[in-house]
């Protein structure tokens, strides 16, 4: 039997999972960091390490409690080796190398973009993944990266990408702008639902006609009309802690919370109908943290019916980071017979997805 022990530490969750070989998740554990960073409103690289080494193995002996499996079941490992935290990285990927050396079993060096473009094809929880096609495009919107990636035939390409900020990034910078504390997705997302988009962003274009995105500009625009609304934008700290609820906002913040998500998704469909025409697919995963987005996960789903395209949303519990994927990334890269550089990967702060054999 298969058993796959997945171990993700690239930034502020510590992770563990257990996958079974047709990947049913069998076991899995999460622990967020939100508490120990929310006060400086950002994340603390070397907080995030130090909270890694101690939630490591609690969470490693929950996900055998859950699984009612024990060490020696395990027949390969895969932890994330980057992109991420290097000091974050080195915890899980020595603790993953460490158990892979100790058991015999392989290694696989996982990265953590691929595990999240692959996410979508895991049924969590309880299902098995379905099979990953040879040919896919997949949409990773997170906290560091909005990327678009065509995976044909065992390579991967990258059609477009940000030039500035990650679509997360922006979300985060608008909620402490908006005083609404870190992480700021889930509660942009929570007060955009109360209020109405009537006042639209321009959705940006690069005059080279490429397919990259831009939100940096967007974010600047917020910061115009929070001003405008008499809304003081929070920078720095201590003022990034959070200063007010999505329930206590006012209405005029929450139609622009609906405004600047609204540009962000018009900006996602806008970029993927341009690479679509001239690139068609006809599979695209959308995951990454910012794909729990409700209006985002609305708005992809009725793009792909619109354009004949199957849109695979991740699980929304599989949207943050997680191990799942880490673990799933782990058994397709054996699978297929690339593993990678198994126990000489050293953790990487940057690692172009698209320089992945
Ligand atoms: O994938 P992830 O957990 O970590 C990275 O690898 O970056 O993504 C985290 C990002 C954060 O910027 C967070 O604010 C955003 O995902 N996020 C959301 C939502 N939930 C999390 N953004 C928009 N709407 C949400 N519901
Ligand atoms: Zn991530």
């Amino acid at each position: 039997m298969t058993a796959v022990l997945g171990i993700e530490t690239s930034c502020d969750e510590t992770s563990v999972a257990l996958l079974a070989g047709d990947g049913r998740v069998l076991g899995s554990a999460v622990a967020s960091q939100f508490e120990a960073h929310g006060r400086y409103g950002g994340i603390v690289p070397e907080i995030a390490a130090r909270a890694h080494l101690t939630n490591l193995p609690p969470l490693l002996e929950d996900v055998l409690d859950q699984a009612k499996a024990s060490l020696p079941d395990v027949t390969l490992v895969a932890a994330t080796a980057g992109p991420g935290l290097v000091g974050a990285l080195l915890v899980g990927l020595s603790e993953g190398k460490g158990l892979a050396m100790g058991l015999g079993v392989p290694f696989v060096a996982a990265h953590h973009i691929e595990a999240h473009a692959l996410s979508p094809f895991l049924d969590f929880p309880g299902g098995r993944a379905r099979p990953v096609p040879d040919d896919f495009a997949a949409l990773v919107v997170s906290g560091g990266h909005t990327h678009l990636y065509r995976f044909t035939g065992g390579r991967i390409s990258l059609l477009a990408r940000t030039r500035d900020d990650a679509a997360g990034e922006a979300f985060d910078k608008v909620a402490k702008m908006a005083g609404l504390g870190y992480p700021g997705g889930p509660a942009v997302d929570a007060l955009a639902a109360r209020g109405r988009a009537a006042a639209p962003f321009a959705v940006p274009r690069f005059s080279d006609r490429s397919f990259d995105l831009s939100f940096s500009g967007l974010k600047t625009a917020v910061k115009e009309r929070l001003k405008a609304l008499g809304v003081a934008p929070q920078t720095g700290v201590p003022e990034a802690v959070k200063t007010r609820s999505v329930e206590s906002a006012p209405a005029s913040l929450a139609d622009l919370a609906a405004d600047f998500q609204e540009a962000v998704v018009a900006q996602l469909e806008d970029r993927l109908s341009l690479v679509e025409d001239r690139h068609p697919f006809s599979l695209l995963t959308v995951s990454g943290g910012v794909s729990a987005n409700s209006l985002l996960r609305a708005r992809l789903s009725a793009w792909g019916k619109a354009r004949g395209v199957e849109v695979l949303l991740a699980s929304k519990a599989l949207t943050g980071d997680n191990a799942v994927m880490v673990a799933f990334a782990g058994l397709v890269r054996l699978r297929s017979g690339k593993p990678g550089e198994g126990l000489s990967a050293p953790a990487r702060s940057r690692w172009p997805l698209e320089s992945l054999e």
